[in-house]
């Protein structure tokens, strides 16, 4: 099919890749980060901002991640120092695929943390622990888990073994097939839980607020956090998708698959937003609760549907799988990269990456009880009060995720020749003008307007 040469294996087929993609992007950004992200930022008018910045600058960066992975056939650093040396362009472009394995690091170091929190909840779900919560004991359920460093810490633990050990044994694909299955289940999960919170009297009040955007509401932070939050939830600025693009053959078009990856996270996200905050506003709780919004909604939303000792085990053993697959891409690429530059074998070299990220981890366990009041860079008054997790999540998302998607579309738009761009995305004349205009133009202008504005 292919004429030139490829240095490694394809995805057997379409389907394959477009399951590791989603199993990449849907994940805790989706049921756990957005919705306490809208929660702090007032609702509709962060929704679509968000929006706004998935289809404008996450889309054109998700295809141009892809069609340079394809391109350059190789890990993120050698993709981007080959296409660069061969179309004689600065070699400082490689730091593209360098920023990815440190985003990538310091990511997986809180991920794995929360994805902690959601394995404690199945414990919880299956001994009953939801039964006739209420606001105040749903509260105390997570403040309980919260102040409990050693607790937090087994648990953060079992998460970061489950990535390791998948990831040393190379057995992904397995999971990827898994996936097939899972993530269908988990919207249906959603969509019954949308179903469930429909029933209950605060869901009009919810979906208005969701729904229709209040400018007030909005400020410039909350404007930076949901065009950061379109970068984490489509794993984008940190070669992770690049890597998956050089595994795509040349028959896979990558519009119509940017496409589908987007709007199935989208769809999730919007789905975790509408079964939430219906409980949150029938029950009195505070939309701005942060990063246990989900955590003390859904238990108590569990504990008073009919069979919710069931769904709960199954909603929280859905979302550690969809966190699971999240936390392998992202290990992934930094055991990649420890492979390549060290003579250590996969094995060792992720069970040496992942005791880092698990160390680092401890950083953001402490964040939320011993270090609740410890903020590193609280002298300069941006950061006042951030704890560490607070900052690398800053760092990660408001910072190295955008700078390098950025630079991803810039490169793509700017100094790469159009008619290799155009065979790569095998469009028609009028789609891509409009790419182009976009990737050139409008991608670039909004990344660097929304960083300027909230300086
Ligand atoms: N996109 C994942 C999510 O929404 O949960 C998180 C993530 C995975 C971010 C992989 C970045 C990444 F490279
Ligand atoms: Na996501």
């Amino acid at each position: 099919m292919s004429s030139k040469p490829h240095t490694h294996a394809q995805w057997s087929s379409r389907l394959a890749f477009t399951l590791a993609a989603v199993g990449s992007s849907v994940g805790l950004g989706n049921i756990w980060k957005f919705p306490y992200m809208t929660g702090e930022s007032g609702g509709g008018a962060f929704v679509l901002v968000y929006l706004v910045c998935i289809l404008l600058i996450g889309l054109p960066i998700l295809m141009s991640e892809w069609l340079l992975g394809r391109l350059g056939q190789k890990n993120p650093i050698s993709t981007m120092s080959n296409i660069s040396a061969r179309l004689k362009r600065s070699p400082a472009w490689v730091l593209i695929g360098v920023a990815g394995v440190l985003g990538a690091y310091l990511i997986l170091s809180f991920y794995s943390v929360i994805g902690g929190w959601a394995l404690a909840f199945i414990a919880d779900a299956a001994t009953g622990s939801f039964e006739s919560l209420t606001a105040d004991t749903a509260g105390s359920l997570f403040g309980g888990l919260l102040s409990n460093p050693a607790t937090l810490l087994a648990w953060h633990s079992a998460f970061m073994l489950m990535v390791i050990l998948v990831v040393a044994g190379g057995v992904a694909g397995g999971l990827e097939r898994a996936a097939k299955i899972l993530m269908p289940l988990l919207a249906v999960m959603l969509i019954m839980l949308v179903g469930y919170a429909a029933t209950t009297d605060g869901f009009g009040e919810a979906a208005a607020w969701l729904l229709t955007p209040d400018f007030s509401k909005l400020d410039k932070d909350g404007v930076l956090a949901a065009m950061g939050h379109a970068f984490f939830t489509l794993s984008l600025g940190m070669g992770i998708m690049m890597a998956y693009g050089s595994y795509l053959s040349d028959d896979v078009n990558i519009g119509r698959t940017a496409l589908i990856v987007v709007v199935l996270d989208t769809v999730i996200a919007l789905l975790a937003g509408l079964a939430i905050f219906p409980v949150v506003f029938s029950n009195g709780l505070d939309a701005a609760a942060g990063p246990g919004l989900i955590f003390q909604t859904l238990p108590l939303a569990f504990g008073q549907m009919p069979g919710g000792e069931v769904f709960g085990v199954m909603f929280f053993v859905l979302l550690v799988f969809a966190a699971w697959t999240s936390g392998i891409s992202l290990l992934e690429p930094i055991v990649e990269w420890l492979e390549e530059k060290t003579p250590m074998s996969r094995v060792a070299s992720a069970w040496v990456a992942g005791i880092a990220t698990w160390l680092l981890g401890i950083a953001t366990i402490l964040s939320f009880n011993v270090w609740s009041d410890v903020s590193p860079l609280g002298m300069f008054g941006k950061f006042e009060g951030m704890t560490v997790f607070d900052l690398l999540d800053y760092a990660t998302s408001k910072l190295m995720l955008p700078l390098t998607g950025l630079a991803t579309i810039v490169f793509v738009g700017w100094f790469m020749g159009r008619d290799e761009v155009r065979s790569q995305l095998n469009m028609s004349d009028s789609a891509f003008s409009l790419w182009s205009f976009v990737a050139r133009y409008i991608a670039p202008i909004g990344v660097v307007v929304v960083f300027a504005s909230s300086l």
